[in-house]
């Protein structure tokens, strides 16, 4: 359990990355990590391409203002919005595929890979380019791209708790109002 609150404040985005690549074994670790997360009504309205070859994320990079980094590895995860609109579900698309993202995000920093999120959905120009790039069918949308590979900068774990976003019991009350029973 511990280990687990260890990764969560482990895991910063890694921008800059070595040559070499993910093995297999990971990629599949990784994706089984993001299909464990929860999903509206169980709808796993998600689709992931995972991009190893460096012409394609070439591409990838082109088409992304914020994307410029040198990945080994990139997950896009897609929601598939014919699952989706099957359901009522599946109007939760965005938090199914988020709480897949960032399953990975911690997958691959217990596995030692650095990674970021590169957001693609709802910039129209991104998600357009990057559905060109991908092939991607017209019912499905790229959420967002995972950048992963191995790490070649550090950065220090951390929360960037604040106390101030906290609120109790009501909205502005700043502190615990409700007395708790003294054992
Ligand atoms: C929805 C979303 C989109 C993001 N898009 C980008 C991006 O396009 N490029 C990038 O370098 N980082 C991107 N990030 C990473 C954030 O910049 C980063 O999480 C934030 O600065 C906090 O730093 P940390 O991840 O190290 O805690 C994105 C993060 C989220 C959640």
């Amino acid at each position: 359990m511990t280990q687990a609150l260890d990764f969560i404040f482990k895991r910063r985005s890694i921008r800059k990355f070595t040559d070499q690549p993910i093995s297999e074994e990971d990629i599949t670790l990784l994706l089984q990590a993001g299909m464990a997360a929860p999903t509206a009504m169980n709808a796993r309205p998600w689709e992931f391409v995972v991009v190893t070859d460096e012409e394609i994320i070439q591409q990838l990079r082109n088409s992304l203002v914020f994307g410029k980094h040198n990945p080994a590895a990139v997950i896009a995860v897609c929601g598939n919005t014919l699952v989706s609109k099957a359901k009522v579900s599946g109007r939760f698309w965005v938090q199914d595929c988020s709480a897949a993202t960032e399953n990975i995000l911690l997958a691959a920093t217990a596995l030692g890979l650095g990674s970021v999120w590169v957001g693609v959905y709802p910039v129209a120009i991104f998600v357009r380019r990057v559905s060109e790039v991908l092939d991607l069918p017209r019912n499905v949308t790229p959420l967002g791209l995972i950048y992963l590979g191995y790490p070649a900068e550090e950065k220090e774990p951390r929360t960037q708790y604040d106390v101030r976003k906290v609120h109790w019991q009501k909205y502005g009350n700043a502190e615990r109002a409700v007395d708790i029973p003294k054992e």
